[in-house]
């Protein structure tokens, strides 16, 4: 069965164009619906152009009471069933967790429970597992709950690592593997709830 997502990011939202291409491919049945950014995202713009509605809500200028407002409300509107994290770099509020509990997914760029936890994104990640001398990493696909990192495994991707990795190839290598594992992650979910 299909998802009517809202999709959360901070950045350059490929992950999130990977997933929209799927679903205009008709390669997953779900759609994203809305997608929400803690500030003026690049990644916004191929929904937009695509007539999703958008929304930045940024935590900082705004009482927390509002930013939780904003988002019950878009989330309502919308009728979304699944939250994506997608690069998104702020903590969800306790109140969207607990409403969604065990409906929304992360991707974090390494094998967890390992290179997991606070801090621990983005290039962090990568030059951690270099440092570790770690034979392989990978994307993962969790569940989301009030710890970072911390739900139910959904998904994961091995790569290898080789000798000439550096943090920036091994970053690369993982990215090309999210943007496959993120569509078959929700494919997934869409499979469980026919069963
Ligand atoms: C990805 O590396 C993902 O694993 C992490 O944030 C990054 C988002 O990249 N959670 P993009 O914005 O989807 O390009």
């Amino acid at each position: 069965m299909k998802y009517r997502i809202a999709a959360y990011i901070s950045g350059s939202g490929s992950n999130l164009k990977a997933i929209l291409d799927y679903s205009i491919q008709k390669k997953i049945a779900s759609e994203v619906v809305l997608v929400i950014a803690n500030k003026d995202a690049s990644g916004l713009e191929y929904p937009a152009s695509l007539g999703i509605e958008t929304a930045v809500i940024p935590r900082k200028e705004m009482p927390r009471k509002e930013f939780v407002r904003r988002q019950e409300e878009l989330l309502k509107k919308y009728n979304v069933d699944l939250i994506v994290l997608a690069g998104y770099i702020r903590k969800l509020p306790k109140e969207v967790t607990d409403k969604y509990e065990n409906r929304i997914i992360n991707i974090h760029p390494a094998l967890l429970p390992k290179f997991g936890g606070k801090g621990m994104y983005g290039m962090n990640v990568h030059r951690a597992v270099i440092e570790a001398n770690e034979k392989y990493s990978g994307p993962t696909i969790h569940f989301v709950d009030d710890i970072y990192d911390n739900g139910e495994i959904l998904l994961q991707k091995k790569v290898e690592i080789s000798i000439d990795d550096t943090p920036e190839t091994l970053q690369k290598k993982v990215l090309e593997l999210e943007h496959i594992a993120y569509p078959e992650a929700i494919k997934l979910l869409e499979e469980r709830r026919e069963n």
